[in-house]
């Protein structure tokens, strides 16, 4: 009895002295509350929408991965509406939840919030799309988004024998150009990783945008939508291409490629007399591959949320065990406050050839591709 007496009072102590020097510190205005080490507890996982088949795979992902760490989830889906997520993020900091792991809607908006994170000792992982103008974002797990850009260039530089030497000198190509959401940093990696490729093509008239929209600002998407894709894709093709016909489409996401596939369809695209031009993607969604296979879509960039995931559940892991998570890039990534340390997962390019990669990985069944 007097030994648990004891132990009770040692343990309030000890409690007291932690939330003692928690008020401390943050009075100094100081270094962060740090609260105790260890597995268990809530982890609150952000992610933007359900529209797309990817942020359903990320926050599932996560879930069981985190789970199988050890720790329970709380999974939040904002709607693409910066609101929302905000509002989310906010209720998991009440709630106590132990790690933030963020896919931003919007990757500017949550500076007041996550100061608030970081008030309360909440580590912060930023999810696939770097969160900016704040220092209170610990890591970042990504793909190499500079080179999703590459290979879609590459793609359609080799479907079109660019700069093959058996190619006659005369031969132009016609090619529009998509961004994603300007919101989105991910966005200008993807861009500018594309244009770094298509550039000298369309330097030497080898390519040529007949719309003349060739900036990033010009060419964006908001929220990543098809079909705001695909209304700009009927308008392009109705103001530019009366008696030429498109070649190419540099697409940085399968559901915006698919919304530019339905625009060029309704045009007459798709047929022996006018085939589609060549359309890119990223993402490897069901209904893209599925295009692809159908010989509509023809190009998509495989990134797989089950390895995306491990890498936020190894980084949160190790943060809330007081151990350092692996990164691979520690200069790349400065989301205007600091430098995040990342890792960069690898993607890879798929097209009708490959989609066997798909399944043999197991990210879908062999019948769901039928
Ligand atoms: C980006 C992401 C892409 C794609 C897009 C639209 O941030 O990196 O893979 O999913 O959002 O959801």
């Amino acid at each position: 009895m007097r030994t648990r007496t004891t132990c009770t009072a040692a343990v309030l102590a000890a409690l007291l002295t932690v939330s003692l020097t928690a008020c401390g510190q943050e009075a100094r205005g100081g270094s962060r509350y740090k609260p105790p080490a260890g597995k268990g507890g809530t982890i609150g996982l952000a992610m933007p929408t359900k529209a797309s088949e990817r942020w359903v795979n990320d926050g599932r992902n996560m879930a069981e991965q985190f789970r199988k760490a050890g720790y329970k989830t709380d999974l939040q889906y904002g709607d693409d509406k910066v609101e929302n997520q905000v509002a989310q993020i906010e209720n998991m900091i009440t709630k106590g939840r132990r790690l933030l792991v963020v896919a931003a809607i919007d990757g500017s908006a949550l500076t007041g919030v996550l100061k608030r994170a970081h008030d309360a000792g909440i580590p912060v992982i930023s999810y696939d799309r770097l969160i900016l103008g704040t220092p209170y974002v610990d890591y970042y797990a990504s793909f190499d988004n500079e080179r999703v850009g590459e290979l879609q260039a590459t793609y359609i530089v080799d479907k079109l024998k660019l700069g093959k030497p058996d190619r006659n000198a005369d031969d132009k190509h016609n090619i529009e150009l998509f961004a994603g959401s300007p919101d989105d940093n991910n966005t200008k990696y993807f861009f500018n990783g594309a244009m770094k490729v298509l550039g000298p093509y369309l330097d030497s008239g080898q390519l040529v945008v007949r719309s003349k929209q060739t900036s990033m600002n010009q060419v964006t998407t908001l929220r990543w939508d098809g079909g705001t894709a695909q209304k700009r894709m009927d308008d392009l093709i109705s103001k530019s291409y009366g008696d030429e016909r498109v070649d190419a489409v540099l697409s940085p996401y399968d559901g915006i490629s698919i919304g530019i596939l339905s625009a060029l369809k309704s045009a007459g695209y798709g047929s022996k007399s006018q085939p589609l031009p060549v359309v890119t993607g990223q993402d490897a969604e069901l209904a893209s591959v599925k295009s692809i296979i159908r010989g509509e879509q023809t190009q998509t960039v495989f990134k797989d949320t089950r390895k995306l995931a491990a890498q936020a559940v190894q980084m949160g892991d190790a943060v809330l065990n007081d151990k350092k998570p692996k990164v691979n890039n520690t200069e790349d990534y400065d989301n205007g406050k600091k430098t995040v340390p990342s890792y960069l997962l690898n993607p890879v390019s798929v097209d009708k050839s490959n989609t066997d990669l798909l399944v043999r990985e197991g990210y879908f069944t062999a019948g769901q591709l039928k």
